[in-house]
């Protein structure tokens, strides 16, 4: 996809699900691609194989380098770390996707402040100390650089029971949007992906059992969970030329879930 291809890449939770398909799809396109995990080494070095595959498999995506970093996005010494490691192997990098997330169930009257803090610590200050570090290397080197944020339709739609996560990617519209506009003028490009209900390990308590994930699929006016390769795509283009002039915006990857799918009949003004 044009633009992406010799860029080097930070790609956070990259060792399954969405962040997983994104590192192997933006490899696929050409991309030097940084594998960050956070507790499974195993995880992340399937990524890499996968990303060694594609590139055996694909002639146009020779020459790829890609590399396995840990932190925990959420503990700013260990992104400064992982930064630090990046730019010591590669001299530079030009794009963050920021996808590391998680997601707590409980009652809002229950949570504790311990699970409120690990989701919000997690999905959107470790979006922010993660940005920050690009951020800086980007004015750094007086470069252009692209940021872009894995947000979720929970960003527009409550998500009770789930209050933490509710919150966090509320909050990811504002930093994307703020952060957009903050470095517009430095050629910094800051845009965001919202998945709709996608088949990952996220969402363990469904995708396997029929029933349960029918119950989830007749929500969705496509009739279908979406795919980690599908947000992938959107994400490779986000990242590419191809959206050169888009800043600050949120590309919905969702089935139709946030068309307000119960207005598919008129009932309302009857
Ligand atoms: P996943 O559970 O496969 O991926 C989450 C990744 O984040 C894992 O690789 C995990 O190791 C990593 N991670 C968790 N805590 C971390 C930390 N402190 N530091 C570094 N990495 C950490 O699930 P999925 O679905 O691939 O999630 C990726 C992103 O997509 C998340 O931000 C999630 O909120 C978002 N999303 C997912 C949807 C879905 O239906 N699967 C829908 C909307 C958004």
């Amino acid at each position: 996809m044009k633009g992406i291809r010799g860029k080097n890449v930070l790609v956070t939770g990259a060792s399954s699900g969405i962040g997983q398909s994104i590192a192997i799809k933006l490899a696929e396109y050409g991309a030097n691609v940084a594998i960050n995990y956070y507790s499974s080494l195993g995880d992340a070095k399937d990524t890499e194989q996968q990303i060694i595959q594609q590139c055996r498999d694909s002639i146009q995506a020779c020459g790829v380098n890609e590399l396995l970093v840990q932190a925990d996005v959420s503990n700013k010494n260990e992104v400064d770390r992982m930064f630090s490691s990046v730019l010591d192997s590669w001299g530079g990098l030009d794009i963050l996707v920021n996808n590391a997330g998680i997601q707590i169930a409980a009652a809002s009257h229950e949570m504790s402040m311990e699970q409120l803090d690990a989701v919000l610590s997690t999905n959107l200050r470790g979006a922010f100390i993660c940005a920050q570090n690009a951020l800086n290397h980007f004015l750094d080197a007086d470069k252009s650089g692209i940021i872009i944020n894995v947000s979720s339709v929970h960003q527009v739609i409550p998500k009770p029971q789930f209050i933490g996560y509710s919150m966090s990617k509320g909050g990811m519209q504002n930093l994307t949007r703020t952060l957009a506009l903050e470095y517009a003028g430095r050629n910094i490009r800051v845009n965001a992906i919202a998945p709709g209900a996608t088949v990952t390990p996220i969402n363990d308590a469904w995708i396997h059992d029929e029933q349960k994930r029918a119950q989830v699929e007749q929500h969705i006016p496509m009739k279908r969970a979406g795919s980690s390769e599908e947000m992938a795509e959107v994400t490779a283009f986000l990242c590419s030329d191809y959206a050169a002039y888009m800043t600050g915006q949120t590309l919905f990857v969702d089935g139709g879930l946030t068309l307000y799918p119960d207005f598919r009949e008129a009932w309302s003004s009857e």
